[in-house]
C-alpha cells in the first residue's frame, strides 16, 4: 500500500495542475500582469496565512496537527514586511479579502478550531506548495517586477529558518506518514486537500476577473 505522503500527493496531482495552469498564474507568472496583480494576490494570502497561523499556539499541543507546526514555516509576518514593501505604511487599512479568500479563510479557520486532520490537509497544501513551487514563483516575481533577490516583496517566498528544502520536504512527508489517522480519516485528510486546492483554485478565479488581461 503507498505511503500516505504518496496517497496525498498523487490524489491531488490532477487539482495542482489545474492551480498552476489557472489563468491567473499563468499570466502573472508569463509577466503579463502588472505589479499591482502581484500585490492583490499577496493580500489574498494574508488571509489565507492569518488563518492558518493564529492558532498555531493551541495547535501545537495538539497529538495530530502538533508535529506540524513549525516556527520556520511561519509565513504571516515576512507577508506583513512583503504588503508593507507594495503598498505602503498603510497597507492595513486598504486590505481586503476576495468572497473567495474569505471562504477559504473561514475553512481554515473552522478546521484549525474543530478538525486537526482537515487542519494538515491545509497546511500541507500551502507550506509544502510555498516550499516547491513558490520558489519559482519568487524567481519570476524578482524578475518581473524587480524586487531585490530574496529581498522586500517575495519576503513570503523565503524560508531563512530551512537551509535545505529538500530535506525539510522529505522529513515533512515522514510526518505524514507518521499521521495518527486510521483509513477513513485518511480519506477524509485527502478528501480536504482536494478541497483546499479547489479554494485556492478560485481565489485565482476570482482575481482572474479582477485582472483580466484583455480588458
Ligand atoms: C505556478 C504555480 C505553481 C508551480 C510552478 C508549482 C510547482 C511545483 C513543483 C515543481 C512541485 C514539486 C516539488 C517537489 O517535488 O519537490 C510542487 C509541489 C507542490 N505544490 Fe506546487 N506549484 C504551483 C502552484 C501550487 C499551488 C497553487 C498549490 C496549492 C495551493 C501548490 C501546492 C503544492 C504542493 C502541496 C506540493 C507538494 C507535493 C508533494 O510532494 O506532496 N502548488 N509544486
Amino acid at each position: 500500500m503507498d505511503s500516505f505522503s504518496t496517497l496525498i500527493r498523487t490524489a491531488s496531482h490532477e487539482q495542482h495542475v489545474e492551480a498552476e495552469t489557472s489563468t491567473f498564474m499563468s499570466d502573472m507568472l508569463g509577466g503579463r500582469l502588472g505589479v499591482d496583480a502581484y500585490a492583490r494576490y499577496t493580500e489574498q494570502l494574508w488571509f489565507v496565512y492569518e488563518a492558518l497561523e493564529s492558532g498555531t499556539d493551541r495547535l501545537a499541543a495538539d497529538p495530530v496537527a502538533g508535529p506540524f507546526i513549525r516556527p520556520e514555516l511561519m509565513r504571516l509576518a515576512p507577508l506583513e514586511r512583503d504588503l508593507e514593501h507594495l503598498r505602503g505604511p498603510n497597507w492595513r487599512a486598504s486590505l481586503s479579502a476576495l468572497p473567495a479568500t474569505r471562504a477559504y479563510a473561514d475553512r481554515v479557520r473552522e478546521c484549525a478550531e474543530r478538525w486537526p486532520g482537515g487542519y494538515v490537509a491545509h497546511h500541507y497544501t500551502r507550506y509544502l506548495g510555498d516550499l516547491s513551487g513558490g520558489q519559482i514563483i519568487r524567481d519570476k516575481a524578482e524578475r518581473t517586477w524587480g524586487f531585490a533577490k530574496k529581498g522586500p516583496g517575495v519576503r513570503f517566498y523565503v524560508f531563512d529558518g530551512i537551509a535545505n528544502p529538500a530535506a525539510f520536504k522529505r522529513e515533512y512527508r515522514e510526518l505524514l506518514d507518521g499521521l495518527r489517522a486510521d483509513d477513513l480519516e485518511q480519506q477524509r485528510v485527502v478528501a480536504e486537500c482536494k478541497k483546499a486546492f479547489a479554494l485556492n483554485t478560485a481565489v485565482f478565479r476570482a482575481l482572474g476577473e479582477e485582472f483580466p488581461l484583455s480588458a
